[in-house]
């Protein structure tokens, strides 16, 4: 596969140009990598109206993953999701009232913030006690019982998988209920990337979503910042059509092109024997979970790429075995009271892989602590849309005097940036508990006279 953009800024890197454009570096090296940060100069195409290098690299990805269109971001996912929910407010039409959104509780902020941007409304689903904040896996027949329960069937459905813990929804269920609806299904597929390339594959378009993204960067060699939009073969044509001008709407006009390349040296990468290094790499995982079972160490069931051991199972909290491990060279993606999660892929060599099964091993077994008792995600009284709430004068106060105040702006430990209350509900008693207990100090609310 060919990888244009990488060897237009190769050339252009090699010519030695005098940069009488930007960036303001001109290629002299500050922290290394200048000579291959440029801008859309002449050649370089424009990527809100590409038709070189971008283009070509665009249907380059767009075959991979066997899309209507594949579109890049270099601003996350965090973009696609605000242009996935842009597309799904065009389709409403004028004078209809505000699109209503059928999203699983545990979105992360950058679908509230997408709201408050397009003014939308949110039915939400909520996770069974056991899920807590960071998971909410609904089933077809939970859809269909909340879709039973909806005056008007939604814009849309909104759906995480996987989560942050590595949890995925039966998304090809899903999609059937939501065709047999006529409703368009979104998913957040950030954290899924590479389900594209398990055999069979997993990914949310071949399972029959209308529309997801991708945070390139989470799963596959990609430079923080680059994801994909998906558009499936399956969706309206006027979606498609609509795309580009809905990333434009919220989307920086400075594209990295740092990322940029990076993406498109990540399509021949993929073509290049990853299938097998990944299959190669689940194997690695499947027996270092194996092997931490044997040694007693108990783990969540998960996607694939993930490693998620059960801290409390032998006396830790996720906070002091995240500890263990820095001290044995061995960093955490992301760690709570009860939980550690560990992310792997095929870049992560056999001598990664055996310092992380020493640290575990060496560790010595204690007795299990009891899981906290949290409150359960229920839904709120809200006396104010997310929009009102996110845009109105607020006020940061300690988290101890917010019970029976309107949240503003979302407060989230980041990661996984899941919002513990939504922007315009009125704040509970339990809540005051999830947000200390999230280590929260201050909470945004709503300036009341
Ligand atoms: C589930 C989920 N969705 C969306 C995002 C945002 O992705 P990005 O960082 O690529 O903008 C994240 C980031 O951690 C995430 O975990």
């Amino acid at each position: 596969m060919k990888t244009p953009i990488v060897d237009f800024v190769k050339n252009y890197a090699d010519a030695k140009t005098a940069r009488f454009h930007m960036p303001g570096h001109k290629g002299k090296s500050f922290l290394g990598m200048e000579a291959l940060d440029i801008t859309e100069i002449g050649g370089a195409d424009v990527l809100s109206c590409p038709h070189g290098i971008l283009a070509e690299s665009e249907e380059n990805a767009t075959s991979l993953f066997g899309t209507a269109h594949t579109f890049y971001s270099t601003e996350g996912s965090s973009l696609a999701i605000k242009a996935m929910l842009a597309l799904v407010t065009t389709a409403t039409p004028r004078g209809a009232s505000r699109p209503r959104i059928l999203a699983g509780r545990n979105a992360h902020k950058a679908f509230l913030y997408a709201c408050a941007l397009l003014d939308l409304q949110v039915t939400w689903l909520y996770p069974s006690p056991e899920e807590r904040l960071c998971s909410c896996v609904i089933t077809p027949k939970d859809l269909e019982a909340a879709l039973a329960t909806m005056e008007e069937p939604p814009a849309a459905v909104y759906l995480t998988s996987p989560d942050y813990l590595g949890q995925t929804s039966d998304i090809a269920g899903i999609a059937a209920c939501c065709r047999a609806h006529g409703i368009p299904l979104l998913v957040d597929n950030a954290h899924g990337a590479y389900l594209k390339f398990l055999s069979p594959s997993r990914h949310p378009m071949d399972l029959g979503a209308t529309m997801c993204c991708d945070s390139a960067h989470k799963t596959l060699p990609v430079l923080t910042g680059g994801a994909y939009l998906h558009l499936s073969k399956e969706a309206d044509p006027s979606l498609v059509e609509r795309a580009r001008g809905m990333l434009a709407l919220f989307a920086s006009t400075s594209p990295s092109y740092l990322i940029l390349q990076s993406l498109d040296a990540c399509n021949r990468y993929l073509t290049n024997g990853y299938r097998e290094r990944l299959a190669a790499c689940l194997e690695r995982v499947a027996a270092l979970k194996e092997a931490l079972g044997d040694k007693g160490i108990p783990q969540l069931s998960c996607e694939p790429l993930k490693l998620i051991p059960a801290p409390r199972a032998i006396g830790y909290t996720g906070e002091a075995l995240a500890e263990h491990l820095r001290s044995a060279g061995v960093e955490a993606e992301f760690y709570d009271d009860t939980h550690l999660v560990l992310m792997i892929t095929p870049e992560n060599d056999a001598e990664d892989l055996r310092r992380l099964e020493e640290a575990l091993f060496r560790l010595p077994r204690k007795e299990a602590l009891p899981s906290p008792a949290l409150p359960a995600i229920l839904p709120h009284t809200a006396p104010l849309s997310i929009r009102e709430a996110i845009l109105s004068p607020s006020q940061a106060i300690p988290v101890a005097l917010a019970e029976g105040r309107i949240c503003a702006t979302p407060t989230v430990s980041c990661p996984p940036a899941i919002p513990i209350v939504i922007s315009g509900e009125r704040i509970t008693a339990a809540d005051v508990e999830l947000l200390a207990h999230y280590g929260q100090d201050t909470v945004d609310v709503i300036v009341e006279e």
